[in-house]
């Protein structure tokens, strides 16, 4: 079942529970391979993301269990394998994330290079360049990363750009180096902080998590360890969106305002009532028409570019010019495309989307291109007059858990089609 059927224009109301952190635990998931103990993961998303990282480790012989809860019990003891096939690297780009722990506690790994995807180029360069600071022998032939290295060595690394599942790859290696590596404009997201607590919970000696300067003193092994994966902060902020578009009001509990500062101003700035306790968020529109408002993404704590194309969508029905900057990625913007077709007016000049919002979006038939770019086709969705059909939501199946159950359980119109 690939499409979703919405029929839109309904305010939605009520409260909605946020998932695990994609980003948190598919680098989580990849640390259990420094160790030959278990990691006992919860807190995880049923989501396309976490089945394909365990189809990864699982080819390589490591031995996971789930149970019908969000636990993982990842016991790498029994790998013999340190490969990650293209097969499995073209589907999901996150499979890079087992090239540092497999270098490290292996010495070994054939990785696929992820090769571009919709949002970009996005190569791995920083992350080779940093384990070949730490005395890795990399080489790349036929599209595979082949790394050895009997032992790695602390190094002192300055990251050119601020790479989150760079920082994570580099951070990983390091923990079982032979000395102290220093990871300076290192990427600072809450993701990168809750895989350091991961690894300190291991055993492991990391310092400056948050800031972007990262100390990590190696040891000479990990252990296994329980760990709750923090809440998805892209997917709260996306239901938090949700409320905006359709001037609603929404609360999304179990998550955590702290790590939501930009974007919380954001929706403020657009005209919400944002209230929120020590593990909740609300938005209320209060039934009026969202404003604009101007976006820039930007690296943690600045405003994620996880989240623009969903403020896209929102500038698409407010009242007034909106701007969104997209400095992270260069292709970020396959979405206006889409929304184009429900009736939006915008215009691309560069890196930046001008809109200049219309009172009502009209349903159409429309295409998902990547993760992001779907969820805010599902949001336009939702305010939209009438049905639209989204195609291709296997892309939105990567990153959010039951989005229809979700969404419905708000009062949204949405369903999956068999078509
Ligand atoms: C992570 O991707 C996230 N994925 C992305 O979320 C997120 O959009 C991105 O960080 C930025 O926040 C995961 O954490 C699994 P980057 P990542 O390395 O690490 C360039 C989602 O929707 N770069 O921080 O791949 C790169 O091209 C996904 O959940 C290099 O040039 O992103 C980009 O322009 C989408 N060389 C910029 O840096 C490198 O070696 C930031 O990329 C690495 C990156």
């Amino acid at each position: 079942m690939k499409k979703l059927l919405i029929n839109g224009g309904i305010p939605l109301h009520g409260e909605v529970r946020a998932s695990g952190a994609k980003n948190a635990v598919l680098p989580i998931m990849a640390a259990a391979l420094l160790t030959d103990e278990p990691l006992l993961v919860s807190n995880v998303p049923r989501l396309r993301d976490v089945t394909t990282m365990m189809e990864l480790l699982g080819s390589m012989g490591v031995a996971l269990t789930t149970d019908e809860t969000d636990n993982i019990r990842i016991d790498p003891g029994s790998i013999h394998d340190y490969r990650a096939p293209y097969e499995m690297v073209k589907t999901m780009r996150a499979s890079i994330l087992v090239l540092g722990p497999l270098l490290a506690r292996h010495g070994r790994a054939e990785v696929s290079l992820p090769g571009g995807c919709a949002i970009g180029s996005r190569p791995v360069n920083l992350h080779i360049q940093g384990l070949a600071a730490m005395g890795a022998d990399i080489h790349l032939e036929q599209g595979y990363i082949h790394a050895q290295a009997k032992r790695l060595k602390g190094a002192h690394i300055v990251l050119e750009l601020v790479t989150v599942t760079g920082t994570e790859n580099l951070m990983m290696a390091a923990t079982l180096a032979e000395g102290a590596t220093i990871i300076e404009n290192a990427a600072r997201e809450p993701e990168v902080v809750d895989l350091a607590e991961c690894l300190n919970s291991m055993g492991a000696r990391i310092g400056g998590a948050g800031t972007d300067t990262l100390v990590i003193e190696g040891v000479d092994r990990l252990t296994g360890t329980p760990y709750r994966v923090l809440p998805d902060r892209i997917e709260t902020a996306t239901y938090l969106v949700a409320g905006a578009i359709t001037r609603g009001r929404v609360k999304v509990k179990e998550t955590r305002p702290d790590i939501l500062e930009a974007v919380l101003l954001k929706l403020e700035e657009a005209g919400a009532q944002v209230n929120t306790g020590t593990d909740w968020i609300e938005v209320d529109m209060q039934g009026r028409r969202p404003r604009a408002v101007q976006v820039r993404t930007a690296p943690y704590p600045a405003f994620p570019t996880d989240m623009q194309a969903q403020f896209l969508a929102l500038n698409a029905v407010a009242e007034g010019t909106g701007t969104v900057t997209e400095t992270v990625f260069e292709n970020r913007f396959m979405h206006v495309q889409e929304l184009l077709r429900l009736g939006a007016h915008i215009q691309l000049e560069g890196n930046t989307a001008i809109s200049t919002g219309v009172s009502e979006l009209t349903g159409a038939p429309i295409m998902a291109t990547d993760l992001r770019a779907s969820a805010s086709l599902v949001l336009a969705g939702l305010a939209a007059k009438g049905d639209t059909i989204i195609d291709r939501i296997y892309h939105i199946d990567r990153g959010y858990e039951q989005i229809e159950e979700k969404f419905s359980g708000l009062g949204a119109r949405i369903r999956r089609l068999r078509d």
